[in-house]
């Protein structure tokens, strides 16, 4: 191929898109105090905390969401102006049930970076999709007596009003009903829907908002018949009609869905923030670099216009992409696409355009 046919590196057309997003004047700046990104470090070389906070100054990246707490990447975050969402792994659910333990995390993990000149720490996610159905339940009985725990040793602590609890859940904790397939059906999975409507009703009390995460391209990958179109934003293909409104992307069915189950649960309005959202660019016929940057290009165009969904229309929309770097020690057990995430190499360097072949 001739050079001047050559696609940009993908991660050097994102980043650009990320500098639109943020910091392409007056008119699209709300879209920037929304943007956020995941900061995975499941990496067989993890990039220095340090190099990444100066990659999230340097992109204008104001928000992150961790999977943990770790003292390295928190010492670093401390004093960059960046906002962080802190994380309990899963594995210490079962222990936080005892207000005791909730107590001392919440001390070693949130109130020792909690001074002036200290970390911008705006959400605790209890837990990280822990409802998904494959993992059988197991923590079903432990996530809302540690969610609770870790909000009341928050306000214990005299962090209540600023840092909220939630709970980062898969889009597979809400559907609707094969025979009525559209947004407005949208109900809390049979099985925890008891277990939802507690959560909900806590989560309104709290004023923590819901944390969900969506991926298009999960409805391509586990549906052969799923309309390739319908994954992206750009409104072509055949839309889902319901009560007249025309869904023409999966994003905002899916994101209606969610805001259906939550009036069915007398919450209508509880704010939404979406934890996870993004592309892989290798491991399957439908992870490519040229999908990712059409699905991001989307994605952002949208979150910059504030356009919201339509049963929330013209709304800000918290948005945290997945992911920064690639991880290349992702299990792979969900599909070889998992370690290919990132907008930028596990090296931090922007993907080459091969990737896209
Ligand atoms: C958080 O706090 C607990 C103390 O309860 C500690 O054991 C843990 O290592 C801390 N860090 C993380 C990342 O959870
Ligand atoms: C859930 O159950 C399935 C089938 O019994 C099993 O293969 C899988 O390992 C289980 N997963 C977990 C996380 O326990
Ligand atoms: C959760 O609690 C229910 C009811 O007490 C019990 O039947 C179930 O075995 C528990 N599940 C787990 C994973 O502990
Ligand atoms: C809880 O929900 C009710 C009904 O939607 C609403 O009026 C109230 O403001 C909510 N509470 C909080 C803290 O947002």
């Amino acid at each position: 191929m001739a050079g001047s046919d050559r696609r940009p590196a993908v991660g050097v057309v994102l980043a650009s898109l990320l500098l639109l997003a943020v910091g392409g004047g007056v008119g699209l700046l709300p879209a920037a105090e929304g943007l956020g990104v995941n900061w995975g470090t499941l990496a067989s070389h993890p990039l220095p905390p340090r190099a990444v906070v100066q990659m999230l100054q340097d992109n204008g990246i104001k928000k992150v969401k961790l999977f943990d707490a770790d003292a390295g990447t928190m010492e670093e975050l401390a004093g960059s102006g960046v906002e962080v969402m802190v994380a309990i792994p899963n594995n210490l659910l079962d222990l936080l049930t005892d207000y005791a333990a909730a107590r001392d995390w919440v001390h070693a993990n949130v109130s020792s970076y909690s001074f002036d000149g200290g970390v911008d720490i705006k959400y605790v996610a209890v837990g990280n999709e822990p409802f998904l159905s494959s993992f059988n339940g197991t923590f079903l009985n432990v996530t809302f007596p540690a969610l609770q725990n870790i909000q009341r040793a928050l306000d214990d602590a005299g962090h209540g009003d600023a840092i909220k609890a939630t709970v980062p859940l898969n889009a597979d904790v809400y559907n609707s009903p094969k025979d009525n397939p559209v947004p407005s059906a949208g109900r809390f999975r049979s099985d925890i829907a008891d277990l939802m409507m507690e959560i909900v009703q806590f989560m309104n009390q709290t004023g923590a908002p819901f944390t969900v995460n969506i991926y298009p391209f999960l409805s391509l990958y586990d549906n052969d018949d799923f309309p390739l179109d319908f994954a992206f934003f750009d409104g072509n293909g055949s839309p889902v009609v319901d009560n007249g409104i025309r869904y023409t992307n999966v994003f905002d069915a899916n994101f209606d869905t969610l805001v259906s189950a939550l009036s069915s649960a007398g919450v209508g309005s509880l704010p939404i923030v979406v934890g996870e959202v993004g592309w892989p660019t290798d491991g399957h016929k439908h992870a490519r670099a040229d999908y990712a940057e059409r699905f991001y290009a989307g994605l952002l165009r949208k979150l910059a216009a504030n356009a919201g969904t339509p049963l929330r229309p013209n709304q800000y929309v918290e948005v945290y992409l997945f992911s920064l770097v690639d991880e290349d020690a992702k299990s792979v057990a969900p599909g070889n696409f998992e370690r290919h995430w990132g907008i930028l190499r596990y090296d931090g360097q922007p993907k080459p355009d091969e990737l896209s072949v």
